[in-house]
């Protein structure tokens, strides 16, 4: 039976593998394997056809496509498919994000260089800065920029037209976003988690780009550890395919693959340490919940920012974790999955 005190020392979330935030050595990686085209993106049926629809209406009018709102989990594709509409638009793409943009000046100075129907991707949009946020909204609905020239009482503002653009914001947490941004945006998208059959498919693609061969239990064994994120199933195929260089033939079967996760301690979830952890931790210290999330941050010794936005959400869309008003809660499934018996207290709960 697993119990808090058999589960190792956590390793920082830089160095998780199961982590879907990315990790230094995905980037060159997730280039390569980005998908560049809408028809190359897997799954996600409804965004894509919002988004086809959309485009192709921007396209046909001659004009910007409306703003775009892109929200979800980590590893999901925001970033990918950010890419995917300015090149479906065939429009310039620049990129930059919330915690970059430190002064005014940043954000105007790029707002007055946009090009005629360019894409601005903004990432972690819900951390942009106040001030910074309320030079976006004249920006994004009338396209000018108030600029305040000189100071003190002789200070003037001064009106400036923005070139039409299409503004993306990409987000882990959309309920963060004040109201007055979230209006500007025309088109709201969600990402959900992926289920094995699409991840299968991502895997074989990207086993395909990277030259390495994989057969279909192999590749679904890979899939179905990767907590529902592309950006993990391809970190999980690179670790798998190496194993199966050094001690196998070469080849991902499932024999190969079963047993390169299990050296890398993935199991059948997807679950590592820290999710072992955090869900131990509220079966065992706060007989099952609901426990506060800062309680529990700090029983973990991890941000509580960190716990909403990475380890939480796939536990609770897999039905491990429940968000009450009061706080956390394991679930029947939670217990089951550690082999304990929950008793009639906690069973009230589910
Ligand atoms: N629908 C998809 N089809 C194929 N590959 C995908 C898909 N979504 C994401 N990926 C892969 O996962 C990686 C991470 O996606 P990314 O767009 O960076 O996620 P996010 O910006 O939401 O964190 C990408 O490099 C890409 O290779
Ligand atoms: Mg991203």
């Amino acid at each position: 039976m697993a119990t808090l005190k058999n589960i190792p020392k956590l390793p920082p979330e830089r160095e998780r593998l199961v982590s879907a935030a990315p990790v230094e050595d995905d980037s060159s990686f997730e280039l390569k394997l980005r998908p560049q085209r809408l028809a190359e993106f897997i799954g996600q049926s409804k965004v894509k056809e919002n988004l086809a629809v959309a485009i192709e209406a921007a396209r046909s009018r001659g004009e910007a496509l409306d703003h775009v709102l892109l929200s979800g989990p980590p590893g999901l594709g925001k970033t990918t498919l950010a890419n995917i509409i300015a090149n479906e638009l065939g429009a310039a793409f620049q990129q930059t994000s919330g915690p970059t943009l430190q002064i005014k000046g940043d954000l105007t100075a790029i707002l007055t260089n946009v090009r005629d129907k360019q894409v601005l991707f903004i990432d972690e949009v819900h951390r942009l800065q106040p001030a910074l946020e309320e030079i976006l909204y004249s920006a994004l609905e009338d396209y000018k920029l108030d600029i305040i020239i000189g100071q003190g009482p002789s200070a003037r503002t001064h009106t400036m037209d923005v070139k039409p653009f299409t503004f993306i914001g990409a987000t882990t947490r959309a309920g963060l976003l004040s109201a007055p941004l979230r209006s500007r945006f025309g088109i709201m998208l969600r990402l959900e988690f992926y289920g094995h059959d699409d991840l299968l498919i991502i895997v074989k693609r990207s086993a395909e780009i990277l030259g390495v061969e994989v057969d279909k239990a192999g590749a679904m064994e890979i899939a179905s550890r990767s907590r529902g994120t592309p950006r993990i199933a391809n970190r999980l195929l690179r670790r798998v395919r190496d194993y199966a260089q050094v001690r196998g033939a070469g080849k991902i079967d499932l024999p190969t693959a079963q047993a390169a996760l299990q050296m890398l301690e993935v199991d059948r979830h997807g679950f590592d340490e820290i999710d072992r952890k955090l869900l131990l931790t509220i079966i065992e210290k706060y007989q099952g919940g609901p426990v506060g999330v800062n309680t529990l941050a700090a029983a973990l010794a991890e941000e509580p920012d960190a716990i909403e936005e990475i380890y939480e959400p796939f536990l609770i869309q897999i039905g491990f974790l429940n968000r009450t008003p009061r706080g956390r809660v394991a679930t029947q499934l939670a217990y089951e999955h550690f082999g304990i018996t929950p008793n009639r207290r906690q069973s009230s709960l589910f």
